[in-house]
């Protein structure tokens, strides 16, 4: 049962929405005055009263029962104590009955959802900007799924452009088969950064005239697109695959080739089409931003053009309920341009298109991005965090069985974590040692509880179910409480797109737990304590494990 929903639905005051109701009940600070409170604070305009007055008008009408045993209104909040008993008989069972699936549900059977995320370059590092976007895509991909939606990933793969030109030139110039093959992607960008560097006009032309060729089917600039795409694709699936990244779609820029002139013809039917010095634009001083470029003065088509082509492409293949664009801020103005010209088109779905937008991440440690150029290579991220982790196992635990094996469950989840920990619209500051902490707000830490958890129950051996009847402890009854908000936690986390709720709801069980696991002991403990400590146990292991799967995390069984 949702208690705050079960709050929710008993409270009612004017003007306010069932909906504000539930999304303002709050866990109080102090547990001493309540287990959930409603702080009146936000009516006091609406209602024309003070906070206080309302608090305790809506305490002098709510009926207790069964379920909530307490009301009481303290400085303008009024303040719920559910019966704990019954509460955590319930949450329990909840979770133990539900396991892998605490907190599923059916909410979005029937809606399909499409994430556009990752969405890589062709021929271009795979450096730690693409690291939030793919973490935060990927776990949205998977909570959508967990509630019940069909999901649709997309790579929108940035494979169009004159930049291929380039690189067939320089390749043609200056490659070696085998090398190429050899080095893949690693090998490819170095041949573009030396065009960028050394080409002089003669091979800017050559450039435009191969980029032309690719455009007009010539097989032998394709054969070579497509090999960079290949080595490019083998590439970051080998990441994706570390990470747990899953797609349904690469379709990408190129893709939509044939598909922009429709819409570039219904831009002109609906006379948005306006030309300005050669070139066509959709004007959009009005919404208080710049044009949006459709063609250049030579025809050439924008990344604009082929997202409005993938956007009705998407709607049309996928009927999608939301599209979501998981892209950096610096492409703000970019899908507020294309969202408004889809409105402008008459499409009353350009309301469910949403730019899920993000903050940069830097590294703290400058020295690594000096070794390959500029550009910091996500895979070495990746890699240096697991061997940080295999040094940490190695001196806190060298009896460990497959170290490493955890090394890579630890290192990979503390990349993820990292990212996703913050507020996504935050920058960030990676930094290697905050991300492998075993004290700080990381996965680690949670990992670690959950080895501790792991430990306990293996060392228990049979135990029986939830005791009736049994009256929780306050260190207890904040990991029942903790348990129980999971499914909010998630409903909330999928409304905002913000998987960092799911990562602090993980920090904060643990902490919970690790207080209980501290306070009170379990295996020693007799008789219907031991039982309910042991469940209790049991269910907290299988909701954190549940949490950081969601994010794209493993959980090693011992650390
Ligand atoms: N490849 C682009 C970039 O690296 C991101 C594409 C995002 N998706 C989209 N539909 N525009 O900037």
């Amino acid at each position: 049962m949702d208690y705050k929903k079960y709050i929710a639905d008993r409270i009612e005051i004017d003007g306010v929405s069932a909906d504000e109701i539930y999304s303002s009940l709050a866990f109080p600070p102090n547990t001493e005055t309540g287990d959930y409170a409603l702080p009146c604070f936000k009516f006091a305009k609406a209602l024309r009263k003070s906070p206080v007055m309302i608090a305790q008008e809506l305490k002098d009408r709510y009926k207790t029962d069964g379920v909530i045993s307490e009301v009481s209104a303290v400085n303008g909040y009024l303040n719920f104590k559910v019966n704990k008993t019954a509460l955590a008989a319930e949450v329990l069972g909840a979770v133990l009955s539900s396991g892998e699936r605490y907190g599923a549900s059916d909410a979005g059977n029937g809606k399909t959802v499409c994430i556009d995320y990752s969405s890589v370059n062709i021929a271009k590092p795979f450096h730690i900007g693409h690291l939030s976007t793919t973490v935060l895509g990927s776990a949205l991909y998977k909570l959508f799924k967990y509630l019940g939606y069909n999901v649709v990933g997309i790579n929108h793969l940035g494979d169009y452009g004159t930049q291929f030109g380039k690189l067939i030139c320089a390749y043609k110039h200056w490659g070696d088969r085998q090398e190429v093959e050899k080095g893949g992607i690693h090998a490819i960008n170095d041949l573009y950064v030396r065009f960028n560097n050394e080409a002089d006009e003669a091979m800017e032309s050559e450039a435009r005239e191969y980029f032309r060729l690719i455009e007009s089917g010539d097989k032998e600039a394709n054969e070579i697109f497509e090999w960079f795409k290949k080595l490019t694709l083998d590439y970051v699936r080998g990441i994706y695959d570390k990470l747990g990244v899953n797609f349904d779609s690469y379709a990408g820029e190129r893709f939509y080739s044939d598909k922009m002139q429709p819409v570039i013809d219904e831009l002109r039917d609906k006379n948005l089409l306006k030309e300005s010095e050669g070139a066509q634009i959709v004007d959009l001083e009005e919404y208080g931003m710049p044009p949006c470029l459709i063609l250049r003065s030579d025809g050439a088509t924008l990344y604009a053009t082929r997202d409005l082509a993938a956007a009705y492409y998407r709607k049309k293949t996928y009927d999608f309920h939301k599209c979501l664009y998981v892209v950096a801020y610096q492409q703000n103005l970019h899908f507020r341009q294309i969202f408004k010209v889809l409105e402008l088109m008459g499409n009353e779905w350009a309301k469910d298109l949403v730019h899920v937008s993000y903050g940069m991440v830097s590294l703290e440690d400058g020295a690594m991005s000096t070794r390959k150029g500029k550009v910091v290579w996500l895979e070495d991220v990746i890699n240096k965090c697991i061997e940080k982790a295999h040094c940490i196992i190695e001196e806190k635990n060298p009896q460990l069985e497959n170290k490493k094996e955890i090394a890579e469950k630890v290192g990979v989840g503390a990349v993820i974590f990292g990212a996703l920990y913050n507020n996504k619209i935050k920058d960030i500051v990676f930094s290697y040692d905050k991300v492998l902490s075993f004290e700080g707000e990381t996965s680690v830490y949670v990992q670690y509880t959950c080895a501790r958890a792991n430990s306990v129950l293996s060392k228990s051996g049979e135990f029986s179910g939830v005791p009736e009847g049994y009256s929780p402890n306050p260190q207890e009854f904040e990991v029942i409480k903790q348990l129980a908000a999971f499914p909010e936690t998630l409903a909330e986390s999928a409304d905002k797109y913000e998987p960092s709720y799911i990562a602090r709801y993980a920090v904060d069980l643990a902490q919970k737990f690790n207080k209980f696991y501290i306070d009170c002991k379990i295996l020693t403990a007799e008789g219907d304590a031991k039982a309910f400590r042991l469940n209790l146990t049991k269910a907290t292991l299988l909701t954190l494990k549940n949490a950081l799967s969601l994010l794209g995390i493993g959980v090693p069984e011992k650390m």
